[in-house]
């Protein structure tokens, strides 16, 4: 039996959901990191993947401006830096430098990859589509990145609680 709710009170039912973080060079030479959970493959030749940004985020700025990012699959170790991400802004923090996460530099765009990340792919824009308060962008993948260390990539599981799901390397 189903019961009505209010979608933003039955959001939470989707939990867990996998989180991303998404990353823009800005303005000041600075790469802005981003939590995302709204990401999904949409292509495999080419290469291709969505993520829905809301039109207040520094990230849907830098995206405009730059149509190009990295996506970053975070491991188990990382909750710290989805937290922080998350819940700050890019306009009032250098979020990288607050944390000293490490990074590695992208091998095609001009950007960086999260060094203790499960997965990075570097992504280029190639369409948008305004849907509410977010907007979609489709990106092609023009480089991919694994860790073969961090075989946990990190899940939210409720609200502000992470956790490690293995992943199948094969
Ligand atoms: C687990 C988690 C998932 C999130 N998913 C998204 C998302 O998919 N799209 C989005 O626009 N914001 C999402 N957010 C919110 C942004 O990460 C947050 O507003 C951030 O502070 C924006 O940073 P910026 O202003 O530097 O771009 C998420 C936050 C958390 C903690």
């Amino acid at each position: 039996m189903q019961t009505a709710k209010p979608y933003r009170e039955s959001r939470s039912a989707k939990y867990p959901e996998s989180v991303h973080i998404i990353i823009v060079k800005d303005g000041k030479g600075r790469y802005n990191p981003m939590s995302a959970s709204w990401v999904m493959f949409t292509s495999i030749e080419p290469a291709m993947i969505a993520i829905s940004v809301g039109f207040e985020r520094y990230t849907y700025e830098l995206i405009e401006k730059q149509g190009e990012f990295v996506i970053s699959i975070p491991s188990e170790t990382m909750a710290r830096e989805v937290d922080c991400f998350g819940s700050n802004s890019g306009r009032d923090l250098d979020k990288l430098k607050e944390l000293g996460t490490a990074t590695e530099p992208a091998a095609v765009i001009d950007n960086v990859l999260l060094s203790d990340a499960s997965a990075n792919y570097e992504c280029r824009v190639t369409a948008s589509l305004k849907t509410g308060d977010h907007m979609i962008f489709a990106a092609e993948i023009v480089a991919s990145h694994i860790n073969a260390e961090a075989i946990q990539r990190l899940f939210v599981l409720g609200s502000k609680q992470y956790g490690g799901v293995k992943f199948d390397q094969d």
